[in-house]
């Protein structure tokens, strides 16, 4: 989903410029993620966070009601005092929210405990036009959504979020803050903070690269296994290649992210035993600039028989010669 953005970036990028006003490959979504839980009448916990793609960049200190800005770029380009009236704004918020909630439960025919979700942000599409959202989940199950200045019941979410869209209807004001929100606070957010993270979210690290043999699948059969890890940004591409040829039946696993913000993956494949030797794990990432990393399987093994050639054959002949040498004098 994230690379359409990016193929048509590519393309409206104006001729002759040869840095691009973007040049992310991600992340080009901003967005803020609410998790509310009620345990009962009395106990309920907000959770909030905020996200550049898939970097954390915000915490919610939901005692005091403030942002923890976790880069220091997470502020982009705001000023200190919009930054108070947004976080006055979430501090409202999140108190209201829990109270409109208690009040609801035996109307809304809700029981105790329950979690609500909300996503709301927005996502760079092509030069500076950006599309915004807003999701919420009750129970894990979609809701309602937010389009157009108005709220819309999910399907899932039956006569309940009917009635809820209802009863937020009546809250006018509230529905022009979330939209000024959404469409005019988040965007210009979004391009300020892209440019302000810039060093890092466009920083370029290699991966590093090795193989291993995994638990066999059957008899006869070996599990090759290619790792790449360290890499960022997170795209990467790592095959099984025999020559040219890329090898089908590779698993590849998810990319997992490292606690330093790289990425890991780990590509597998299923061979008979007598197979393996020759298959390469190729790995291919931006940081490279095109030089990919091959590795090849049983290259200690056979780097081992060289070793061996080159040490013990002199060896050898030299023992033979000394051995006729000796022989010759006596
Ligand atoms: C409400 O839930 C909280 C957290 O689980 C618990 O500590 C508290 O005792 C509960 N209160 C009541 C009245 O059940
Ligand atoms: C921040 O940057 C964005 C995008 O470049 C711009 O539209 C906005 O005016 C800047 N300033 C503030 C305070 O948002």
């Amino acid at each position: 989903m994230l690379l359409l953005p990016l193929l048509l970036l590519a393309d409206l990028t104006p001729g002759g410029d040869n840095e691009p006003r973007h040049a992310f490959q991600e992340p080009i979504s901003f967005h803020l993620i609410q998790i509310s839980s009620f345990a009962n009448s009395t106990w309920a916990q907000n959770q909030g966070s905020g996200w550049l793609g898939d970097l954390q960049i915000h915490g919610w200190d939901s005692d005091s009601g403030t942002a923890i800005f976790l880069k220091p770029w997470s502020k982009g380009n705001f000023s200190n005092e919009e930054i108070a009236k947004l976080e006055e704004i979430f501090r409202i918020y999140f108190i209201g929210f829990v109270r409109v909630v208690q009040d609801h439960v035996s109307e809304f025919q809700m029981k105790y405990p329950f979690e609500i979700q909300g996503m709301a942000g927005c996502q760079l599409l092509s030069g500076e036009t950006t599309e915004s959202f807003l999701m919420g989940a009750l129970g894990g199950l979609s809701f309602l959504s937010f389009e157009n200045g108005s709220c819309v019941p999910s399907a899932a979410g039956g006569s309940r979020a009917q009635w809820f869209c209802t009863l937020f209807s009546q809250y006018e004001g509230i529905a022009d803050i979330i939209t000024k929100l959404l469409l005019e606070t988040c965007p210009r957010f979004l391009l300020g903070v892209l440019e302000a993270g810039k060093a890092e979210l466009q920083r370029q690290v290699k991966p590093k690269a090795w193989l291993s043999s995994g638990p066999p699948p059957g008899p006869g059969r070996l599990l090759l296994v290619c790792h790449a890890s360290g890499f960022y940004p997170k795209p990467v591409r790592v095959t099984w290649m025999r020559g040219e040829q890329e090898q089908p039946g590779t698993h590849q696993g998810d990319v997992l992210p490292n606690a330093d913000g790289t990425w890991y993956l780990r590509v597998t494949l299923d061979v008979a035993a007598g197979e393996a030797a020759g298959l390469t794990c190729r790995v291919r990432h931006s940081s490279l600039g095109g030089q990919d990393i091959v590795l090849y399987w049983g290259s200690s093994v056979s780097r081992i028989s060289v070793i061996l050639l080159a040490v013990i054959l002199p060896t050898s002949i030299l023992l033979i010669c000394l051995a006729v040498w000796f022989w010759r004098r006596w």
